[in-house]
């Protein structure tokens, strides 16, 4: 089968793999989106550059691609741990291919495969599934309390106007009734926001940032700075602006909650290519980092943070990471966390694409 140079150009650059081809002086002549993502470069920078200058530390695969150079056989590696340029790692699966001429190696082809994300990706899973169990259950109970509380509070508001007209002072008892189920009305129907039907509409990704400083800013009167790097090419996304908005502020009142006095929070938005969301593939995500200097999650609660109720905080419901988790998943996105460089990361990846599950 015969395909054409333009089809060829398109697969390359449709493919999920890392590709990067060098010819026999090890220059780089060619790398596909895929690579460009891997690595945080941009194709124009790195062309022309030699695996060392791409990827110097530690050689490792500079020495892979010069094996095969040499000797003209294919190697391949697993778990590669890289330093990128930008002084980022990656941990990488690779293969060095060699394409010869007669004898001789004329061009060299290198495929990259993200490790941490195939990890990732089976984590990601695993708690998906118990944490969409444990939420399962949770809403289960939440509908039983939520109905007779409606009888309760109704009961306590007839002995509140009948004991009005007795004069007894007993009234500020029904009060506390009344109240009380308030609140737990008001905790339940938090608990159950994620059930609530999406209203789809396009949302610039930064004024959804900016409206929840606004709010947090309002919200907090410790001292706290935020910096923002934001991507000025992101596009708009297709969401239910309300409940993005409560995600991003539930991160966000962790991240304040969390740095105290004089804290500082990164707010930092970038758009990625060629994304597996909840085991599909998108051309285009947005990805939203809230980072905090605060001292990071607690060892005891780090791996349940997305599960209902867990908290560190006295005041705390424990609800806030589970509902941001919910909604972000409902637009077929997921929040992760990550702690390095004593530094705590929220990140919200959320695909651009308009077809949700
Ligand atoms: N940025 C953060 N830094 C440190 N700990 C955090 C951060 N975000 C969340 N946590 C921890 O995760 C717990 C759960 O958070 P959350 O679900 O929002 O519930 P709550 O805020 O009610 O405790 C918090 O109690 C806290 O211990
Ligand atoms: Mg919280």
């Amino acid at each position: 089968m015969a395909i054409s140079s333009k089809t060829a150009l398109q697969m390359f650059d449709n493919l999920s793999t890392a590709v990067m081809l060098f010819d026999k002086n090890l220059s780089l002549t060619c790398i596909n989106s895929a690579g460009e993502s891997l690595l945080s470069v941009s194709n124009r920078r790195i062309i022309g550059q030699t695996p060392e200058e791409i990827l110097p530390y530690p050689p490792a695969l500079a020495e892979m691609i010069t094996r095969t150079l040499n000797t003209g056989h294919p190697y391949t590696e697993r778990s590669l741990t890289l330093t990128l340029q930008n002084a980022h790692t990656i941990t990488v699966d690779c293969k060095v291919t060699p394409i010869l001429k007669g004898e001789r190696v004329k061009e060299i082809i290198v495929e990259m495969v993200d490790a941490d994300s195939l990890h990732r990706l089976m984590r990601e899973e695993n708690l998906m599934l118990l944490h969409d169990a444990a939420r399962e259950s949770l809403r289960g109970m939440a509908h039983e309390i939520k109905n007779p509380l409606g009888g309760i509070r109704g009961a306590a508001q007839l002995l509140e106007r009948e004991l009005a007209e007795s004069d007894s002072g007993l009234v500020e008892y029904t009060r506390i009734i009344i109240q009380e189920a308030d609140r737990l009305r008001s905790f339940i129907d938090r608990m159950l926001t994620s059930d609530q039907k999406q209203k789809i509409e396009k949302v610039n990704v930064h004024e959804i940032l900016e409206y929840v400083c606004n709010l947090v800013e309002a919200e907090y009167k410790q001292a706290f700075r935020i910096i923002r790097d934001y991507d000025p090419s992101l596009p708009i996304l297709h969401v239910d602006r309300g409940q993005v908005i409560q995600a991003v502020l539930n991160i966000m009142r962790n991240a304040v909650q969390a740095t105290g006095d004089n804290g500082n929070i990164w707010i930092r938005s970038r758009i990625l290519r060629q994304v597996t969301l909840h085991k599909r593939i998108y051309r285009h995500a947005v990805r939203v980092d809230i980072i905090d200097d605060g001292p990071g999650i607690q060892p005891e609660i780090e791996n349940g943070i997305f599960y209902p109720m867990v908290t560190s905080r006295p005041e705390g419901t424990g609800l806030g990471l589970s509902i941001a988790q919910s909604l972000i998943n409902a637009h077929g996105g997921i929040i992760e966390y990550e702690r390095t460089d004593e530094r705590t990361i929220f990140s919200v990846y959320l695909p651009t694409e308009q077809d949700h599950a």
